[in-house]
């Protein structure tokens, strides 16, 4: 199965993602959640590239979807959930901790900083031209570098710690966090649509 149909089995509310006979395994879908903020990284840079005059109005359509709901959720699910869970389990770690510590601080400041690009890329989407071309790339560019930076950070310490440190009973509300998501359906209607739009031929 590829990383994208396990997402969208786990989280579009398609699939089973709660049967006993589909054991999810919790990490492997925050590996998935991690692909496509990439995907919407490079959404992102498309666009800052594109200004001021080649606008991809569905594409930004799409972004601001994701930065309004696939982002958000994918935040509250490390904060609330596999943070705390790891700090747990490092309770002890004085080199980690503040590894956690700034990760969360950036999620803050992502959390924040996506409300304000949606709502240019939102105006990108209707009028076809943005308010301010070089303000609004220098925003893009500024989001997308630091959310591959944290990404790639994550990929590299945090899910490879949770992997090694979670307990059984750590994994169990991980899964369950995630069955919520998935009966939410945002995230699923909001990387439905970015997938659809990514897997467009190019004209
Ligand atoms: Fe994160
Ligand atoms: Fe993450």
């Amino acid at each position: 199965m590829s990383p994208h149909s396990l997402h969208l089995r786990l989280v579009g509310g398609r699939a089973e993602a709660g049967s006993p006979s589909v054991p999810i395994d919790p990490i492997a879908v925050l590996e998935v959640d991690h692909v496509l903020k990439l995907e919407l990284c490079d959404a992102l840079e498309r666009l800052a590239d594109g200004l001021p005059n080649e606008t991809d109005m569905a594409l930004a359509k799409v972004a601001v979807t994701v930065l309004r709901r696939g982002l958000p959720e994918h935040i509250e699910l490390e904060g609330r959930h596999l943070f705390p869970l790891l700090k747990r389990r490092l309770s002890g770690d004085e080199i980690f901790r503040p590894v956690l510590e700034q990760l969360e601080f950036e999620h803050e400041h992502d959390d924040a900083f996506a409300i304000e690009i949606s709502e240019e890329l939102e105006r990108l989407a209707e009028a076809g031209k943005a308010r301010n071309a070089e303000m609004l790339g220098y925003m893009l560019r500024g989001f997308f570098v630091s959310l591959r930076r944290h990404v790639c950070w994550e990929n590299a310490t945090v899910l490879p710690l949770a992997r090694r440190k979670l307990t059984e009973n750590d994994l169990d509300e991980l899964r369950e966090a995630i069955v919520a998501r998935s009966l939410r359906h945002a995230v699923g209607r909001s990387m439905d649509a970015f997938i659809g739009v990514r897997t467009k031929p190019a004209d």
